[in-house]
């Protein structure tokens, strides 16, 4: 399949709803290996599907207007359309910035779990075969950075510490959930994106490479999660909860890095305020959690009074689950 054969959209597999809803065990085997032959039959190499010499076009966008996040404020009024451009273009090189920590922490997940079971099992290469895609998602994310002539935002070395420990949280419904947690959101930001006609062009490439990809390793990481709450008990099903709510907590506000701002003359401090007091920033994790959210219900991971407390901080839960 070509880039330009790719479908607009790609259907992300409810199995794991279905299973769920059903209560039926999950067999992660035959799953893998269905996902496997995927992986051999559907993938893309950036470095060869996406024109890097083209110019960036001058009019197009780096993110769509309406999820720039200080879309609608008043400092936003005051903006010339030169400077909400480039407020986007500092926003996808954060976001893809954050990207590559996430995709990399993850890889770090799918190689332990390559190794906690009978070592060439299907779940086992499957995992390997996700760490293959992620490293060339990862590759593409750092070129498209490098293509806009900014540096990337780095996390500062306190966040880095704090993600370093999650090499050591142990694997389970929780490390599932946050995976998903950074790949539903990506999805459903990026299928917006890649078919608006206003965006850069090479952007639009990579959005569909990487929501094509993902879509094997959301229906992976949502069965994982499944399975895994099927087989705990009360206590552990609890933990896990707590500490995927707390994970939202602390990923969402990190997507944008407060040192954008500067870039069209906003302190950082205004920025945040700004855009934390916007009615967009709900709107927008909305729409970008929704999906998932929803399969988080259904699966039982947004349960009990403390869990839901801290997932309606995250302002991303829709209104009917408030
Ligand atoms: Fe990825
Ligand atoms: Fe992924």
């Amino acid at each position: 399949m070509t880039i330009q054969d790719m479908p607009a959209t790609v259907h992300v597999s409810n199995e794991g709803l279905a299973r769920v809803n059903g209560r039926k065990p999950v067999d992660m085997e035959r799953s893998a290996g269905r996902l496997l032959r995927s992986s051999t039959e559907k993938f893309y190499d950036a470095e060869i599907d996406i024109d890097w010499e083209a110019p960036w076009e001058v009019d197009k966008h780096y993110l769509p207007e309406h999820r720039v996040s200080l879309y609608g404020t008043k400092i936003w009024k005051k903006l010339t359309d030169e400077q909400r451009v480039e407020l986007g273009r500092h926003e996808i090189v954060s976001i893809l910035s954050f990207g590559i920590y996430a995709e990399n922490l993850l890889s770090s997940a799918l190689l332990r779990m390559s190794l906690k079971g009978p070592l060439t099992d299907q779940r086992a290469l499957y995992a390997l075969t996700e760490v293959g895609d992620e490293s060339r998602h990862s590759t593409m994310f750092a070129r498209i950075i490098n293509k806009t002539g900014l540096e990337p935002y780095k996390l500062p070395k306190g966040s880095l510490g704090f993600a370093k420990i999650l090499h050591f949280v142990p694997l389970g419904p929780s490390v599932s959930g946050a995976t998903l947690l950074i790949e539903e959101i990506l999805d459903r930001a990026q299928r917006e994106a890649m078919n608006d006609p206003m965006m850069q062009p090479q952007l639009r490439q990579s959005m569909k490479i990487h929501v094509l990809e993902e879509a094997r390793h959301i229906t992976f990481a949502r069965l994982e999660m499944v399975e895994g709450m099927q087989k705990r008990g009360r206590v552990s099903r609890a933990w896990h909860r707590g500490v995927l709510a707390l994970v939202a907590n602390l990923a969402y506000p990190m997507l944008i890095n407060p040192r954008v701002y500067q870039a069209v003359g906003v302190g950082r401090l205004r920025g945040v305020i700004a855009q934390q007091t916007s009615p967009n920033y709900r709107t927008n994790l909305q729409f970008m959690s929704e999906p998932m959210i929803r399969f988080f219900h259904e699966a039982g991971m947004i349960e009990g009074k403390f869990t839901k407390m801290m997932w309606r901080a995250t302002r991303s839960l829709p209104d009917d689950l408030r």
